[in-house]
């Protein structure tokens, strides 16, 4: 029989772009996000005799996503030992927490025999949110999924995909919201990621735009308008008709700097991007307030050149790359034991 110690469960999650519909989609408008090609590993086993994350005492101040996962979801008294590698670099806009979250939850999830994409879908939302507080499942979902997703509220779900799961958040005292999760055709497209390196954090930009929206008919007016935008540019993005997408994706800009999350270092990368022949588009994504920008472009090396030059950090990422995955050997290991076994039989704990 398998013992306890034997256990070992290895999983990863890609990082992700939002494309279109951030800040709005906290309102009940549809967001888009692609998954990209980096990925963090997640390592569990039950080995050891403290829990420890990479070798340290886990601690939340350096691993609350990881200790929130734990709390959360490991209901046994037996240690476990978490193993990071972080191919998604942190605070670069890409969904690296999303991305850490989803691979150890993935993992956890393996060794307690829990199998359903859904069901993984919700816990990293939970681990998330009760980690970082307010926002909605976009980050997790996509890690989770995969490819490209759009997601709304489940009182108005998109509808202009297949639907995969819906995702929802019950706390004492609050409100129940559900959010509904679909499947959507995106293209392989390259795109360059361009990082301002100022810090915008996503709940206090939640909490700025909530306040605005509140006091302003033009914020909710831009809410709308972003709305709008994002459900023109499903068809758009499924025809592969980058040119119109490039100038939803100036349009959504503008829009999102009317809500007041744009930042003068972002807005520097994204008039860089535009200044640099074969540009299609450049916007703003995910919260704001710093942060990051992406550009769509025929030319991605003279665009990340052209960022880094106005003082940002330029990451060329592919959309479209697979969700959650699990694998039987570390990255870097000879491997083609990795069995990328994303509906594979589970682990169980006996
Ligand atoms: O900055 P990110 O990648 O966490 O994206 C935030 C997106 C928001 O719409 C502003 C909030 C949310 O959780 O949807």
């Amino acid at each position: 029989m398998q013992g306890l110690s034997d256990l070992r469960a290895i999983c990863s999650a890609p990082g992700k772009v939002i494309l279109f519909g951030e800040h709005a989609v906290v309102y009940g408008h549809p967001a888009l996000a692609a998954a990209t090609d980096q990925r963090t590993h997640v390592e569990v086993d039950c080995c050891g005799t403290e829990f420890t994350v990479n070798g340290f005492r886990i601690h939340d101040r350096f691993h609350s996503y990881l200790l929130t996962a734990v709390n959360q979801l490991w209901d046994r008294k037996d240690p476990i030992r978490i193993q990071t590698e972080g191919g998604v670099p942190s605070a670069s806009g890409t969904g690296s927490s999303a991305a850490l979250t989803v691979a150890c939850v993935g993992a956890l999830h393996r060794l307690l025999g829990r199998s359903e994409l859904a069901d993984l879908a919700q816990s990293a939302f939970r681990v998330e949110r009760g980690t970082q507080g307010g926002g909605s499942p976009t980050d997790t979902s996509t890690a989770t999924a995969g490819g490209g997703i759009a997601i709304s509220r489940s009182d108005e779900p998109p509808g202009v995909g297949t639907k995969l799961w819906d995702v929802a958040w019950e706390h004492e005292g609050e409100e129940r919201r559900s959010w509904t999760v679909e499947r959507i055709d995106i293209p392989d497209l390259t795109v360059v990621v361009g990082n301002s390196g100022v810090k915008g954090r996503t709940d206090e930009q939640v909490a700025k735009v909530a306040h605005a929206a509140r006091k302003n008919a033009v914020v909710r007016d831009a809410l709308a308008d972003i709305g709008r935008i994002t459900r023109q540019a499903v068809p758009l993005l499924r025809a592969k008709d980058f040119v119109a997408v490039g100038a939803l994706m100036d349009k959504a800009h503008a829009a999102l700097h009317m809500v007041g999350v744009n930042h003068p270092a972002v807005e520097q990368l994204v008039k860089a991007a535009r200044a640099t022949p074969g540009t299609l588009g450049a916007k703003l994504t995910g919260a704001g307030g710093g942060g990051s920008m992406f550009a769509l472009t025929e030319r991605p090396q003279a665009v990340a050149a052209a960022i880094q030059a106005a003082g940002g950090t330029a990451y060329t990422v592919k959309l479209g790359g697979p969700g959650v995955q699990w694998h039987d050997t570390p990255p870097g290991a000879t491997s083609s034991a990795a069995s990328a076994a994303a509906a594979g039989p589970p682990a169980t704990v006996s």
